[in-house]
């Protein structure tokens, strides 16, 4: 078996013989001799291979040369040696190559120059073999990891909360519907509507919006779990921050109130963000490189005055702020764009939704780091966070970041039995769609918290790059589902 170019690259020249795989980056051919950069995904690096047709090794020859082009796929062997060219320490001098699969030319999309990320959108089948595409999935992994190994470290458990469910967590009813009932004439009930006591289920039945409320179910007996899964919003809105199916960490953690939360929350980024530095030091430097060049279009005043790295090593190194909503508003009522009227949504009272506009201008503005932002207006925020004392606001917190905005939602949540039904009744939730989610509430309640991290907005903030579909493999937005 070939061994992979990231591990070809640490060794030293020798005499022994070396197999690799991979992709064809690039190739550039002098009278005899071709170099080729092949890569196979291990690392962003390329194994820059030397065919040299006057050695006369079996197969080596024009022919075989020219079907060398980038996209084609081969298997190469021969031996490493100390490389001419800089940028590698070694090369692998071939004295075997077989051209797996050809890539023609004339219709290979890919082409070794830049392309667009609105292209590469296009040929989301292919774009995985870009650099950058590669870096990102690269890091994803990394990041998948990283949560794993931070839970299981301090002692949480990982839960698997189901995708199918019946209940609406959010409450905002942006579900996906599933059911196996006929396209064609469902059964209806006397009224007209669709009977879905006739459905597979049973009952009415969505892709989750969030694993929370089986977290907390589990975090009742388990103490501190997580779930991170899919989820799933059919909510409208085509922006560079929404996916359809999206992928979210929850903790929830029993004894832990709003502070204990943040807490948790602080620690977790700064982790994260300190993995992905230390253990993808390639991908991260290649991905503020890139960063850095799309800042350099940006008009002066919009540019970010830190590097993709630096950026991420002061968030790392430096606490969050934390404020809580009514703080917020007084300082967006006075700003200045609210005052010059640049803001799409005027700021001019106490109770409003914030805005994105909003929660940027808070982080990338005025305080210039990450900010957690606590205590909204209970008519805000969904139904099972906990009512304060003072009986107008609910033991939120969100976390902004700069260039991604909010990126993580939770909350302490309402153990108290009585006050979580009146609650769940002023957002009109059927009981018999939670009852049990009630019900724990009337045996052993304690004091407890969570949080959701959307997986693709960390992934933003890690990479830098500006759009959520292009840290999804295959991101789902409305009119897309194409790959
Ligand atoms: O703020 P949200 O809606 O909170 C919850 O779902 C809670 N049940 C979490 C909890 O307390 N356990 O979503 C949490 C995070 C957001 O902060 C955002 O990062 C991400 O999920 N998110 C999305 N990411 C991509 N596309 C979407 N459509 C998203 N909606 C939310
Ligand atoms: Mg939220």
């Amino acid at each position: 078996m070939s061994l992979s170019i990231s591990k070809v690259l640490t060794m030293s020249p020798s005499d022994e013989t070396v197999s690799v795989s991979g992709w064809v980056r690039t190739r550039r051919s002098s009278k005899n001799v071709s170099f080729v950069a092949l890569n196979d995904g291990s690392t962003i690096r390329n194994l820059q291979l030397v065919i040299d047709i006057d050695k006369g090794y079996e197969g080596m020859n024009e022919e075989t040369i020219a079907k060398i082009t980038t996209g084609a796929s081969l298997i190469a062997s021969g031996k490493l040696v100390a490389s001419q060219g800089s940028g590698q320490a070694v090369e692998l001098l071939c004295e075997k190559i077989s051209v797996e699969g050809v890539a023609d030319p004339e219709e290979y999309p890919l082409q070794p120059k830049k392309h667009s990320l609105e292209f590469l959108r296009e040929i989301g089948h292919l774009r995985f073999r870009t650099n950058v595409f590669g870096a990102i999935l690269r890091v994803r992994h990394a990041m998948t990891f990283a949560i794993h190994k931070f839970f299981n470290d301090r002692g949480f458990f990982n839960i698997h909360s189901p995708i199918i469910t019946g209940s609406d967590c959010e409450g905002a009813g942006e579900m996906f519907r599933v059911t196996t009932l006929p396209e064609k004439d469902p059964p209806q009930l006397d009224d007209g509507k669709i009977d879905y006591s006739k459905d597979f289920f049973g009952k009415a039945t969505n892709l989750t919006v969030s694993g929370q409320l089986e977290a907390e179910l589990a975090a009742m007996a388990l103490g501190k779990v997580y779930t991170f899964g899919p989820t799933f919003r059919a909510e409208n809105s085509n922006t560079s921050r929404h996916l359809a199916e999206f992928w979210m960490i929850e903790p929830e953690v029993a004894f832990a109130d709003l502070k204990d939360n943040m807490d948790l929350a602080e620690e977790f980024l700064k982790y994260l963000i300190g993995y992905a530095l230390e253990n993808c030091v390639d991908d991260m430097e290649f991905l503020s490189k890139r960063y850095a060049e799309e800042e350099k279009l940006k008009p002066q005043a919009e540019r970010e005055e830190m590097t993709l790295l630096e950026k991420l090593e002061f968030v790392r190194n430096n606490g969050f702020e934390r404020i809580t909503y009514t703080q917020a508003i007084d300082i967006l009522m006075n700003c200045t764009p609210n005052k010059k009227k640049k803001f799409q949504y005027p700021v001019d009272r106490w109770g409003i939704d914030l805005q994105s506009e909003h929660e940027r201008y808070l982080v990338e503005k005025h305080f210039k780091k990450p900010v957690i932002v606590t205590d909204y207006p209970r008519e805000n925020k969904a139904f099972y966070m906990r009512v304060n004392p003072d009986g107008k606001t609910v033991a939120a917190m969100d976390i902004l970041v700069p260039g991604v905005g909010e990126i993580i939602g939770g909350s302490q949540r309402e153990e108290r039995f009585e006050i979580l039904k009146e609650r769940a009744a002023e957002f009109k939730i059927p009981e018999e769609s939670i009852w049990w989610y009630l019900d724990i509430r009337k045996y052993g309640s304690v004091v407890h918290s969570g949080f959701g991290l959307g997986f693709e907005r960390l992934l933003m903030f890690i990479t830098g790059m500006g759009n959520v579909r292009d840290v999804s493999p295959f991101p789902r937005t409305p009119k897309s589902a194409e790959f």
